[in-house]
């Protein structure tokens, strides 16, 4: 989770690696640090705790750390508190080795004691600074390559990491391992970059190598030389990254939430646009053909956060109109829970960045069961993508707020279409129906934007609800998921206490936290479930709560009950989510921008969790 980066070429290193830090700030932010080598002299390390900008200052932007090789980090810390000390660039103990790691080293004690037993003392907590000295330590062990030693390495530890390391004997050089957490490596005009996700280097070049599971890489000017584990020289194919340099800019928003929240047309529509040719659904892309469709038995979903919201609506859409049993499941709960699994069925694994330690975990769970693989991910090339047997690309674009959105609203459409198409392949739904279905869907963007146009009445409520102590939503059936949604984004960067209960449940033990002037928001956009939802929101009101109603246009009669409502346009039940979630996106976003908090980076989050 934490964020690398790296460079050596020709350029000063120090802005080019606190810019590409900026943008990996998502990926935590309680410290950052820097490690630049000037020639061959001695490579000068700088560290401060808390946002960059507070390293940025210490360095007077890169200006005051010259050199031309250099790697950075921002850090979410495992081990040990944010503090200066604690924050990368590690050390070893004669400056040899100087390194920045993403993951976490499970074994790191055993390590410790070991090289403690050596002679090598420690000044961190962390298990980076062990991965360190364990590198130089087998490095003088063998005298052998920087290669070398990190293979050594390699072989000892347990764990998770992307490392990226200097060597004293080997200026203007960087060496990269990677083990489950996420790492690309990129070169332009000579020059050479590692990043551990697109947006840090995007801006400097878009031709990228995936270094892979248990490999290593000799980074030198405008040269990568990857390694295997038996420390034989392997060939990478140089691909090109589609994301243009301002996806990953705030282009005029004041966060990247809202400037996120603006573009859901947009990445709903390529999306749906990305599988529909002439108005039909086609999933050769993704490699579902109608034999395998029809021989699934079930459908298994897992995935983690928003993800998993994404599974609970699509739970209910693959159900009522593929008639396939589906079973949706917190990728953490999933992958210790020794899952019986069906031969024929099919896992569906969502993740927007397609490195979720715990959704990679599940992945590779059920390949070592032997069923199928199906991954919905926005990351190209990201470890998910590549080891699941067939992949739905979502076109969101590069998301940088930590709170989901677009890439939440496009997983929501790749599951429709799944739904859609499974419905079809298996007989439950006639061609013309499906066809209905798609023109509905198509629709989608534009009900999209009519909501987001509308947003300054959410902004008035939410000015009212910032100093709010609890709220729940309730619903019932895909009400419930999006239920669950809407309290996620709201509790994440606003601080409040939230809770999404199943409509049906309040009495079983909620209602006692029901105090006078409590928000309580009903989300009210199944036909079938309306009244239902309506008689538990009265009995909250008639407990004192303040309610909202969150439907759509022409249920009218909300108002008799509701204290504030809000409509959203029609659209089939199924796809109700995909609209209902927007003003709940914008009621988090307002809360939280009212209370003055930091919106894009909530406090304790990250964007992506690569350790368990
Ligand atoms: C983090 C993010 C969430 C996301 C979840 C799963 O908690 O803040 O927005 O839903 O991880 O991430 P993934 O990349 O697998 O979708």
């Amino acid at each position: 989770m934490c964020g690398i980066v790296g460079f050596t070429g020709r350029h000063q290193a120090a802005p080019i690696l606190l810019d590409g830090l900026s943008k990996l700030e998502y990926r935590g932010y309680d410290s950052a640090g820097l490690a630049v080598r000037d020639g061959e002299n001695e490579t000068e390390v700088i560290k401060a705790k808390g946002r960059l900008k507070v390293l940025m200052e210490k360095t007077n932007g890169g200006e005051s750390v010259p050199g031309t090789c250099g790697i950075g980090h921002t850090r979410w810390a495992t081990h040990g508190e944010p503090s200066e000390m604690n924050a990368h660039p590690h050390v070893s103990d004669d400056g040899n080795v100087v390194a920045v790691h993403n993951g976490i080293i499970e074994n790191y004690q055993e390590l410790k004691d070991k090289l403690l037993r050596k002679g090598y003392s420690f000044y961190s907590a962390t298990d980076t600074e062990v991965a360190v000295k364990l590198v130089d330590y087998y490095y003088k062990k063998y005298g052998e390559s920087p290669i070398e030693a990190v293979n050594h390495a390699m072989v000892r530890i347990r764990g998770s990491y992307a490392l990226a390391m200097m060597f004293r004997d080997y200026p203007g050089e960087i060496y990269v391992a990677r083990k489950d957490s996420p790492m690309i490596l990129g070169v332009q005009d000579g020059e050479s970059y590692i990043a551990s996700d697109v947006p840090a280097i995007l801006k400097y070049t878009r031709n990228v190598y995936y270094i892979g599971n248990m490999e290593m890489a000799r980074v030198r000017m405008g040269e990568i030389t990857f390694y295997n584990l038996d420390g034989d020289e392997i060939q990478k194919e140089l691909k090109t990254v589609e994301w243009d340099a301002e996806a990953a800019e705030k282009a005029g928003f004041e966060h990247f939430m809202m400037k996120e929240i603006h573009e859901q047309p947009r990445a709903v529509s390529d999306t749906l646009n990305s599988v529909i040719k002439d108005g039909k659904i086609d999933l050769s892309e993704v490699g579902m053909d109608e034999e395998m469709i029809r021989s699934i038995s079930r459908i298994y979903i897992v995935a983690c956060g928003s993800a998993y919201h994404v599974g609970m609506a699509a739970q209910y859409v693959l159900e009522d109109l593929a008639r396939i049993p589906v079973r949706v499941e917190l990728a953490s709960e999933f992958r210790y829970r020794n899952p019986i699994l069906d031969k024929d069925g099919l896992a569906v694994i969502i993740s927007q960045s397609g490195e979720t330690a715990d959704s990679l975990a599940a992945l590779r769970e059920c390949k070592t069961n032997g069923i199928r693989t199906l991954a919905i991910v926005n990351v190209i090339g990201s470890s998910i993508a590549r080891e699941a047997d067939n992949v739905f690309y979502t076109l969101a674009g590069p998301e940088i707020s930590v709170a989901t959105t677009k890439a939440y609203s496009t997983q929501l459409i790749a599951s429709y279409v799944l739904a859609l198409q499974f419905a079809k392949v298996r007989g439950q739904i006639t061609e013309e129906q499906c066809d209905e279905y798609v023109k509905e869907l198509q629709t989608i963007p534009d009900k999209i934007s009519r909501i987001i146009d509308d947003k300054e009445r959410l902004q008035w409520f939410a000015s009212k609800q910032a100093n709010a102590k609890d709220i729940f939503f309730i619903g019932r059936g895909i009400d419930y998921a999006i239920s669950l949604e809407g309290s996620l984004k709201m509790k994440e960067i606003s601080y409040i206490h939230s809770e999404a209960y199943a409509a049906g449940e309040l009495k079983h033990g909620t209602i006692s936290l029901i105090e006078d002037g409590t928000l309580v928001i009903g989300v009210l956009t199944q036909p079938k479930l309306y009244e239902k939802t309506v008689s538990n929101m009265v009995e909250c009101k008639s407990r004192g709560a303040y309610l909202m109603g969150l439907t759509t246009f022409g249920n009218y009669n909300i108002e008799d009950t509701a204290d504030f409502t809000v409509y959203i346009p029609k659209t089939d039940p199924h796809f109700a989510t995909s609209l209902a979630v927007i003003p709940l996106q914008l009621l988090g976003y307002y809360v939280s921008v009212n209370k003055g908090l930091d919106v894009d980076k909530p406090r304790n989050l990250a964007k992506s969790v690569t350790v368990e």
